[in-house]
């Protein structure tokens, strides 16, 4: 059960940290330059299929192998040991991201314009910086990089 958990939580990392280097560092430049809304629209009506998805499976999958780890959930927040903590920080990633995702979805995508694209950009690029951090802080896990 372990592998295969841990397997979906890297598969779904792929898909999720990897769309998003794609997106912020091939699709976007080219969007803010041909100031392009149409382009990026195409990009995410096609990726928004995989990646939200992938972005459940991820948060369920993240979810169980945390409380393999660390089964009381009052310790996930308390930043009171290390392991217990890069659980905490996992989750203020998480946070963050649908923060941004949903005001991104809610607010910019549905009436996007020439004008909003700096705007989402503010967005792609934070929540590709919070998807490689992710990255990083599971694989301290194992690692013990921050411990
Ligand atoms: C987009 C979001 C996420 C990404 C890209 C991501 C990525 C990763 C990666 C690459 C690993 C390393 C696995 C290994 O060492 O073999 C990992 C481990 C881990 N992740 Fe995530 N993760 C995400 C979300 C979450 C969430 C929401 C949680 C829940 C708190 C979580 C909890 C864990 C745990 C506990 C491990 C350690 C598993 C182990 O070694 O047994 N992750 N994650």
């Amino acid at each position: 059960m372990y592998g295969a958990m841990l397997l979906l939580h890297i598969l779904a990392a792929t898909i999720w940290t990897g769309g998003h280097l794609v997106l912020a560092i091939a699709i976007l430049p080219r969007v803010l330059r041909e100031r392009s809304p149409a382009k990026l629209l195409e990009f995410e009506s096609a990726y928004e299929r995989i990646g939200i998805p992938s972005l459940v499976v991820q948060v369920a999958t993240g979810l169980w192998l945390a409380h393999r780890m660390v089964p009381e959930l009052s310790r996930w927040l308390a930043f009171g040991d290390p392991v217990a903590s890069l659980v905490g920080v996992k989750l203020l990633l998480l946070a963050t991201t649908v923060a941004f995702a949903l005001d991104a979805r809610l607010r910019l995508i549905p009436r996007l314009s020439k004008q909003d694209l700096g705007a989402l950009a503010w967005h792609i690029v934070p929540v590709t910086i919070v998807s490689v951090l992710f990255v990083v802080v599971g694989v301290s896990f194992r690692t013990g990089w921050f411990y």
